[in-house]
């Protein structure tokens, strides 16, 4: 499973990457807003940090100007992709957008039945909010398991990206599912690395090696 970051803090991305685990970046405008800095800016900084995918998300409503944000987004770097929300639109546009060779990452997936919708219009990545289900009481890792089991059935390209991770359990069902991404906060990252007896047994081979230079 390939780990991108969800997350539009600088410091936060160049941490991650130097522990050599990551393969990509998702923004998204609230995520942008958080860092009181501007789409572009920060996408084009991301894209100096990370070899990898990164997703700048459009915010026009209607096909035609969603193809020209997501064709100027696009242009700022060869490794930016285009992220659109779930509509008829966002449908157009994804086909439109993908028969130029542009990545559509299509945003705020929350059925099987919109993710197939994506995929049949050309979207590289489709993007199941498994915590925002969790959040309104229905399952979001079931939605995630029904997603998976569809695109395996007819071998389709798109990948899938499981997001809105809210804990490691999350990254994990992830990963047990087949997955091929997480997009996981930097927090839910960090709990990742540890583990108590891991600590514990830093600590006790670190006594033990003081006391064998004492012999
Ligand atoms: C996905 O790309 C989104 O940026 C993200 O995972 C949303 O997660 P949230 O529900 O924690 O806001």
């Amino acid at each position: 499973m390939k780990i991108f970051i969800d997350t539009a803090n600088i410091d936060m991305i160049k941490e991650i990457n130097s522990w050599g685990i990551l393969d990509g970046v998702t923004t998204n405008p609230s995520l942008i807003a958080k860092e009181k800095t501007d789409l572009r800016t920060c996408v084009k900084k991301i894209s100096e940090i990370v070899d990898g995918p990164i997703s700048a998300e459009a915010v026009s409503m209607t096909a035609e100007e969603m193809v020209k944000e997501g064709r100027e987004l696009s242009a700022i770097h060869e490794n930016i992709n285009v992220k659109l929300p779930m509509c008829t639109e966002a449908l157009k546009a994804t086909k439109a957008l993908s028969s130029e060779g542009i990545d559509v990452n299509m945003t705020l997936i929350f059925s099987p039945h919109q993710a197939l919708l994506a995929a049949k219009a050309g979207a590289r990545y489709v993007s199941p909010f498994v915590g925002r289900l969790d959040d309104i009481g229905q399952n979001g890792t079931e939605m995630l398991s029904q997603i998976v089991a569809v695109f395996r059935n007819y071998d389709f390209d798109t990948e899938i990206i499981a997001a809105s991770i809210r804990h490691p359990m999350h990254a994990l069902d992830a990963a047990l599912l087949g997955a091929d991404i997480a997009t996981i906060p930097y927090d839910v990252l960090k709990k990742m690395v540890l583990h108590p007896k891991t600590d514990e047994g830093i600590k006790f081979f670190l006594a033990d090696h003081e006391k064998s230079k004492k012999k």
